[in-house]
């Protein structure tokens, strides 16, 4: 059972990659930049452009995986919101490419999305309420969805949001929290935009807990509560021991940013929760474990 993780080289499919490659036989990808040695996952990766339909159809047929999981996106939201065809083209049309070659090696297509696919009207979201995205991003993730769900059987999407967790050089909220906090900088946090933080490395196991028992369908896998994200910042702040006056509320009217937010999302967990043995962490769960990790590497 060979797994491909397309996208082996971004923040999720990297820890994934790594998991995995310590019991199966898998192989990542890359795009734009292999990333610095560090961990099973950055050894030997692969080039792979999704919106490069021979480049998809020669890797796919060449190693004919069991499992692919397509962690690849254009997940700038504000970027996406400028350069519309850009996503597209690696949002949605990469999915296409990714969708039809899973089909015709007959495997078992694994697809990360978000909770950007709501309006934020009236969240927290189970996996049969309506999709309404009020951002291209959200769109392009929605479309793919479809793209899915129309061609495939055995597929697996899964939501998620607000992921932190430890990435080399990497520039997730919680690390830019971080950096910002220590150089003296204020960081300003949306007080009004509720969502579900999770906890990289438990989507990840939970992840591999759903591949291995073979689910099909929508789950959403996030952390336990919905919290906005200056809470969220200010809890990691007192587990972190940073300097919590430096988080400063302000509502997303007034940070201006360029794509909407849904404002009242998150996930709801209770259909994973009752086919899983891994248990999804709180947010107070999530950085206290990495907060050991963040030590470990001597980052706190
Ligand atoms: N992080 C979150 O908070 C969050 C929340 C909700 C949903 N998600 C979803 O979870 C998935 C993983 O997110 P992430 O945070 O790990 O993203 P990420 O760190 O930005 O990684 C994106 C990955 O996509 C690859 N990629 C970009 N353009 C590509 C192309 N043309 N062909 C092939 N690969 C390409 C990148 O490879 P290179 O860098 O080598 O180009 C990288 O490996 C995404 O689908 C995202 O929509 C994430």
């Amino acid at each position: 059972m060979l797994i491909l993780i397309i996208g082996a080289s971004g923040f999720v499919g990297s820890y994934l990659s790594d998991s995995l490659s310590k019991e199966a036989e898998a192989i990542g990808t890359f795009c734009h930049r292999q990333p610095e040695v560090e961990g099973i996952s950055s050894q030997g990766l692969r080039y792979l452009d999704v919106t490069d339909k021979e480049s998809v159809e020669g890797l796919i047929r060449e190693t004919k995986p069991s499992t692919i999981i397509l962690t690849s996106a254009l997940t700038y939201v504000d970027y996406c919101e400028g350069h519309q065809s850009e996503a597209y083209d690696i949002n949605v049309a990469g999915t296409r490419n990714v969708v039809s070659m899973a089909k015709k090696v007959d495997a078992k297509l694994v697809f990360f999305s978000t909770e950007y696919v709501f309006d934020g009207k009236g969240g927290p979201y189970s996996e049969i309420d309506l999709p309404n995205p009020i951002n291209y991003y959200g769109q392009t993730k929605l479309e793919a969805e479809k793209v899915i769900i129309e061609n495939l059987l055995d597929y697996l999407i899964i939501r998620t949001t607000v992921v932190y967790g430890y990435q080399r050089n990497g520039k997730n909220f919680i690390l830019q929290l971080i950096q910002k906090n220590k150089e003296g900088q204020v960081m300003n946090v949306p007080l009004d935009q509720y969502g579900s933080p999770t906890f990289r490395d438990n989507l990840a196991e939970v992840t591999i807990e759903l591949i291995r028992k073979d689910k099909r369908g929508i789950y959403n896998v996030v952390g336990t509560e919905v919290m906005n994200r200056y809470d969220f910042s200010i809890l990691a702040a007192a587990i972190f021991g940073l300097n919590q006056d430096l988080i400063i509320p302000k509502t997303t009217l007034e940070l201006g940013q360029v794509a909407l937010r849904p404002l009242k999302a998150g996930l709801k967990i209770d259909k994973v929760a009752g086919e899983i043995e891994i248990r999804l962490l709180s947010p107070k769960q999530g950085l206290e474990i990495l907060k050991g990790q963040l030590v470990a590497k001597g980052i706190l």
